[in-house]
């Protein structure tokens, strides 16, 4: 079967739209002597997938975090529902590139904590983390430690935790990046089963380009350091084929090959 696959480049000058739930305006960051960001403009809606792609260093991250309101920016700002972030917020959920979970407890407390934050009564909070404990694959590791669990595990800990939240906007750093690459790809359907099931904002980074472009409905190229937007492109995929008919297809193919031009000038 035929799939129909095909980038279109987008303008990143025209990418307004009335549906935008977090507005990132003119973001510039440095540390010290640092530049990480510069003159960052992009806007992403409910129900998409964005995806973050560039070089080692290039910001990814720290963009992130700044929309988390984890760090703070040197200029511009950031508006999620239309209100300047000042700090963290129970609408935005992060899945950190290096797990950040809490060694000294258990995954069930571990996945319950933004509930715990939120005030909900343990025996809710509990049921909820259960719930998409046994979701990314870990029943029977409630009462284990961090240090218990493989960096993979670990990783799915994560994504457990920012789905319990039920956060209207999920920042997800690297998440499948200690998952081997089977479950990465169960990970990937998983995904996408919930951008399409569940109307929530999706930011994503990885440093493959065959996943950004399976996962993404649209995907912004970092240049290196200071990052700024060079690219935008928008994969389309026909979600009714076979996953892996779209990974065989031409078109899909395509887009990698392009994208992978496109980073190639910033390869050692
Ligand atoms: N807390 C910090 N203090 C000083 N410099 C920092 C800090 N965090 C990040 N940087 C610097 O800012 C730049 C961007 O870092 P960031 O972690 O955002 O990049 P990234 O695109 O996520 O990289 P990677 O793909 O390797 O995860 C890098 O040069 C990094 O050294
Ligand atoms: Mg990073």
């Amino acid at each position: 079967m035929a799939t129909s696959i095909s980038a279109r480049v987008a303008n990143p000058a025209a990418t307004t739209t009335s549906d935008a739930i977090v507005e990132v305006r003119d973001i510039g960051k440095r540390y010290g002597d640092i530049e990480a960001l510069r003159g960052i403009n992009l806007e992403f809606e409910r129900g998409k997938l964005t995806t973050l792609l560039g070089p080692s260093g290039c910001g990814k991250t720290t963009l992130l975090k700044i929309i988390a309101g984890l760090v703070p920016a040197t200029s511009g700002d950031i508006r999620v529902n239309g209100k300047v972030v000042t700090g963290p917020g129970p609408e935005r959920a992060f899945v950190f590139q290096d797990f950040a979970l809490m060694p000294w407890a258990t995954v069930l407390r571990n996945v319950a904590f933004g509930l715990e934050l939120k005030g909900i009564g343990l025996a809710e909070r509990n049921r909820t983390a259960r719930h998409y404990i046994a979701e990314v694959g870990l029943s029977g590791f409630e009462e284990k430690y961090p240090h218990e669990l493989s960096g993979g595990m670990r990783q799915r800990v994560g994504i457990a935790r920012a789905f319990a939240v039920n956060a209207d906007v999920l920042l997800l750093d690297e998440p499948f990046s200690a998952v081997d690459e089977q479950n990465r790809r169960k990970f990937q359907e998983d995904l996408l089963m919930l951008v399409e099931k569940e109307r929530k904002t999706f930011l994503f980074v990885t440093h493959s380009i065959e996943e950004a472009v399976y996962v993404s409905d649209r995907i912004v190229l970092l240049s290196p350091r200071p990052g700024r937007v060079s690219q935008i492109i928008e994969p389309s995929i026909d979600r009714s084929a076979a996953p892996d008919v779209i990974r065989r297809d031409k078109g899909y193919l395509d887009v990698v090959e392009e994208i992978w031009q496109g980073l190639r000038q910033y390869a050692e």
